[in-house]
């Protein structure tokens, strides 16, 4: 039974919506030229930990007591004007599709998301991203309408997909290897003083790296180091997530349905991973936790992808997810060496009138998200 719009309420979820979270998520793909749906499973709130410390859903709730839509809201410290900030991220923002076009409950729930922020008064920045072909979500959360939170775009973060059917050449003169334990010290040291200057990265310590909720499958040994004269110059990590968030494609739309067909005819041929069909995860790892010294970044980060990407192939993944800041040049270097499929998202700040000051403050360019932690 679909209720009307005065019968649903809006409120935190409760440890035992856990189920009703995970359904939502999985049962709510989004719009695009693939169709995917990110699932939380076996528990939704291991992923949402991932986020950040804090992290909080705002469901509606039907009458019987039943979730039909929900958003998240995590907090963490990531770094603007080269200082720790802490922000909030607005994510997994669904809505059951009999419950869609209802512009007065889309209203409820965002204040409800308000009510929670305000709250929180130290976080004064929220963010957002949305798929660029999302048009649905996009018309909607940029028509700026009235009652509604504004949405500034700030960015473009760039999902890249890269393939890891070939070997990498490696760079002469660089040490590069597996990460150990002893090394989480100085990785974290280097996260610290290099990421500072990337808006909108993580602030990592040492404790964070090594917390089993907060980087969740990640083993010192998924990092890569790259040292020069005995020193750790940069780091990359590849970090499975798979135990706990989940990219299943739901559908190919137009183009990439007949692309679908064409690389999955030629990878035999090609040795090119296929693409999942319908229904099935795409089998990926992220390389998150890149970090590398200022004077040579560039090609330091090609070096320590390269080496990551040839560590992939014997770990059996296909593809390898990098995000990446509009403007930053690492971007078009690692698409066209990896023929790399991209997707793009939009990067916005959101705000209600009392914050309006503090987005407006904000001017980066080129910001570096984490994906791996969105
Ligand atoms: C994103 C989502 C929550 C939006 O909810 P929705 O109910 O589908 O939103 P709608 O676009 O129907 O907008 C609701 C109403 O707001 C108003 N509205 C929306 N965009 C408008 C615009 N550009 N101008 C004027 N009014 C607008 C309309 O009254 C609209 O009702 P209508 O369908 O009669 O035009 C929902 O589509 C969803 O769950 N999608 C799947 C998951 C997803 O993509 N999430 C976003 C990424 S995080």
């Amino acid at each position: 039974m679909v209720y009307p719009t005065r019968d649903i309420c809006f409120e935190l979820a409760r440890p035992e919506d856990e189920p009703e979270l995970r359904r939502v998520m999985r049962e709510t793909p989004m719009d695009g030229s693939i169709r995917l749906a990110f699932a939380r499973e076996p528990d939704f709130y291991a992923a949402a930990a991932v986020e950040g410390p804090v992290h909080q859903a705002i469901v509606a709730r039907d009458p019987q007591g039943r979730v039909l839509g929900l958003c998240s809201r995590s907090v963490r410290s990531l770094w603007v004007n080269q200082t720790p900030t802490r922000v909030g991220y607005l994510s997994a923002l669904r809505l059951e599709e009999a419950y869609r076009g209802r512009r007065q409950l889309l209203q409820r729930g965002f204040d409800a998301v308000r009510a929670v922020a305000q709250a929180d008064p130290a976080t004064t920045l929220h963010m957002t991203t949305i798929f660029e072909d999302n048009a649905p979500a996009i018309r909607f959360l940029s028509a700026n309408l009235e009652g509604f939170p504004r949405y500034r775009r700030v960015g473009t973060v760039r999902t890249l997909a890269l393939p890891t059917w070939r070997r990498q050449r490696l760079p002469h003169g660089l040490a590069l290897r597996a990460g150990t334990d002893a090394d989480l010290g100085p990785i974290a040291a280097l996260l610290h003083r290099e990421l500072r200057r990337h808006p909108l990265a993580p602030v990592w310590t040492e404790a964070d790296l090594r917390d089993p909720s907060r980087c969740r499958g990640l083993r010192p040994s998924d990092f890569t180091v790259a040292e020069r004269d005995g020193r750790l110059v940069g780091c990359v990590a590849l970090w499975d997530q798979s135990a706990y968030k989940q990219s299943i494609v739901v559908g190919y739309e137009g183009g990439l349905g007949t692309f679908r067909g064409l690389v999955n005819l030629a990878a035999p041929l090609l040795n090119v991973p296929r693409l999942p069909p319908p229904g099935e995860a795409v089998p990926h790892a992220t390389l998150s936790h890149l970090a590398a010294e200022d004077d040579d970044e560039a090609q330091l980060s090609l070096a320590l992808i390269a080496s990551a990407s040839n560590r992939a192939i014997g770990a059996g993944y296909s593809w390898l997810t990098l995000g990446v800041g509009d403007g930053d040049p690492l971007g078009d270097e690692v698409k066209r060496q990896y023929s790399a499929i991209e997707v793009r998202a939009a990067l916005f700040l959101v705000s209600w009138p009392e914050g309006h000051a503090a987005a407006d403050a904000f001017t980066a360019r080129a910001p570096r998200l984490e994906i791996a932690t969105l």
